[in-house]
């Protein structure tokens, strides 16, 4: 299938049904002393090409709530609805790259082996295959490296391949989950602008995890800030920056600086509450 092409400048949130919809998306995960919520009840809608980001504490349950979205993990509470189906499993349509890339290519396989992994099941003929291995390569800068093994790169180079492989398979949205937390800030500035680079030209909707605030603002067209765990959502923010953005002239604007300050004070004020109640009556 091709990729959804229509730029996201062009969508009318108002009119388009989501590509995306969760309601009251709750996890809990099972251990010996009973289940313990994870995510407690989650509610938003991502419209087709949106850059959508997620921001909250560390243990909110951002993770939980991606591998809900992407069908790797069963909810316990609610309904992910995707192009107007409810989840119930992994999806053709979704992508998803993590944080420790590392972990996430296998070292005995080339870069090229690595991006043609997720087409392997889909029966595609071998010259699509390698149409879209070369094209997502392209697509991040690497086309050079097909060959390479992963341990032959350096980390942002990585998480280059790591991202190739999920746009190998065209999804309609791409889920990334705190992608550039393991790369030097100047290597995460350089990440950022090729995602949005690649976001503009394909239209993919995203549906970005980061705890990083500037960064949250930087990439995106609306932050949805959770609560400390069992997560809820305590902000659905737009940002009205232009585009395209520049890693200067963007932070330097007075609304980036407003916004960054609203998400800021958001996050501590979720924080503080959370830690009031917690305490002993
Ligand atoms: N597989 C698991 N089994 C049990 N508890 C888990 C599991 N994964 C995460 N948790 C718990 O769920 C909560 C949310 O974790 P996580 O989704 O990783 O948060 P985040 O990504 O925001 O840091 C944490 O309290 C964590 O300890
Ligand atoms: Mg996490």
């Amino acid at each position: 299938m091709e990729p959804v092409t229509i730029p996201h400048h062009q969508q009318d949130p108002g009119v388009a049904a989501p590509v995306l919809d969760v309601r009251k998306a709750g996890k809990s995960y099972p251990s010996r002393k009973g289940d313990v919520l994870a995510v407690r009840s989650i509610e938003f809608a991502v419209h087709a090409g949106q850059f959508v980001s997620v921001v909250g504490p560390s243990g909110c349950g951002k993770t939980t709530l991606m591998m809900c979205i992407a069908g790797l993990l069963p909810i316990s509470t609610g309904e992910v609805v995707f192009r107007g189906e409810t989840m119930s499993g992994p999806r053709d349509g979704v992508a998803v790259v993590f944080q420790d890339y590392s972990r996430s290519l296998f070292p005995w396989l080339t870069v090229e082996k690595n991006v043609v992994l997720p087409l392997r099941d889909r029966r595609l003929p071998r010259a699509e295959i390698r149409d879209r291995v070369r094209q997502s390569l392209e697509m991040v800068g690497l086309a050079h490296a097909a060959g390479l093994y992963p341990w032959q790169l350096s980390g942002g180079m990585q998480q280059r391949v790591a991202i190739a492989r999920g746009l190998a398979v065209r999804p309609e949205m791409l889920i990334m989950d705190e992608p550039f937390a393991s790369v030097d800030a100047q290597t995460r500035a350089s990440l950022e602008d090729l995602l949005l680079k690649i976001w503009a030209e394909t239209g993919t909707t995203v549906l970005f995890v980061t705890h990083d605030i500037d960064e949250a603002v930087y990439l995106s067209d609306r932050v949805i800030v959770l609560s400390q765990g069992p997560s809820t959502v305590v902000a659905d923010l737009p940002v009205p920056l232009e585009r395209p953005r520049d890693q200067i002239a963007t932070k330097q604007t007075a609304t980036f600086g407003e916004l960054r300050e609203e998400v800021y004070s958001l996050v501590m004020a979720s924080q503080r509450r959370t830690s009031l109640s917690a305490e002993p009556a």
